[in-house]
């Protein structure tokens, strides 16, 4: 098997390359106020306009976990069931008291979940976003509508378990992963 590198080719700060997304979660509660501080973090986020079109539901009772769950898909269902928070990242599809549609939405809200992903780290927690949910269902579970908000992830936040502790096939890809070539990245435009 090829070994996995996590080494920058540029200097980076190590908050960048420490930010990844493990499967296997203890299941031990966040205190609450770390759950704000993250929240605090993404608060913080630069968006179009400063409309700031991210909202952000959270679960973290046995109950309103379960809902959560019900709306990813089976494969994240089974390892993100031990995570103690779960979210939704929302944003709204209109600019606020406006019908018209903040096509940089999607962008702001990346950069807000991106924050709240390295607070998360300063806390010795790890976040791991999913596209694998039902968008409709998870609409039903929160009452949100489709014409209003945009869901564009799940994400499982907690303090990172033993890998045995995860169910196959996630057992074997509990590793860091490693990134595209950096000239691959950026363009020089002359
Ligand atoms: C928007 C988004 C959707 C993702 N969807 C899933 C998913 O449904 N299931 C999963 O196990 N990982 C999912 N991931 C995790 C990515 O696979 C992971 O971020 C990527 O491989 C880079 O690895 P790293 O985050 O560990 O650096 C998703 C990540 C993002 C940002």
């Amino acid at each position: 098997m090829t070994a996995i590198t996590r080494e920058p080719e540029s200097d980076v700060d190590s908050m960048f390359i420490d930010r990844w997304s493990p499967r296997a979660f203890l299941p031990d509660p966040i205190p609450a106020h770390h759950i704000r501080m993250l929240f605090e973090a993404a608060r913080w986020a630069p968006s179009c306009n400063n409309d700031q079109p991210w909202r952000f539901a959270y679960a973290v009772t046995p109950t309103a976990r379960e809902k959560f769950l019900s709306a990813l898909v089976e494969r994240n269902q089974a390892w993100a069931r031990t995570a103690p928070l779960l979210i939704l990242a929302l944003a709204r599809r209109a600019f606020q008291n406006s019908t018209t549609i903040n096509r940089h939405a999607g962008f702001d809200t990346g950069a807000a979940w991106m924050s709240l992903a390295l607070q998360a780290r300063r806390l010795g927690l790890y976040c791991h976003a999913m596209a694998g949910f039902d968008a409709t269902k998870a609409h039903q579970v929160l009452g949100t509508s489709e014409q209003e908000y945009d869901i564009f992830a799940a994400i499982a936040v907690g303090r990172r378990a033993d890998p045995s502790t995860l169910p196959e096939p996630a057992r074997q890809r509990e590793t860091p992963n490693s990134r595209k070539a950096a000239a691959l990245v950026a363009d020089e435009f002359t």
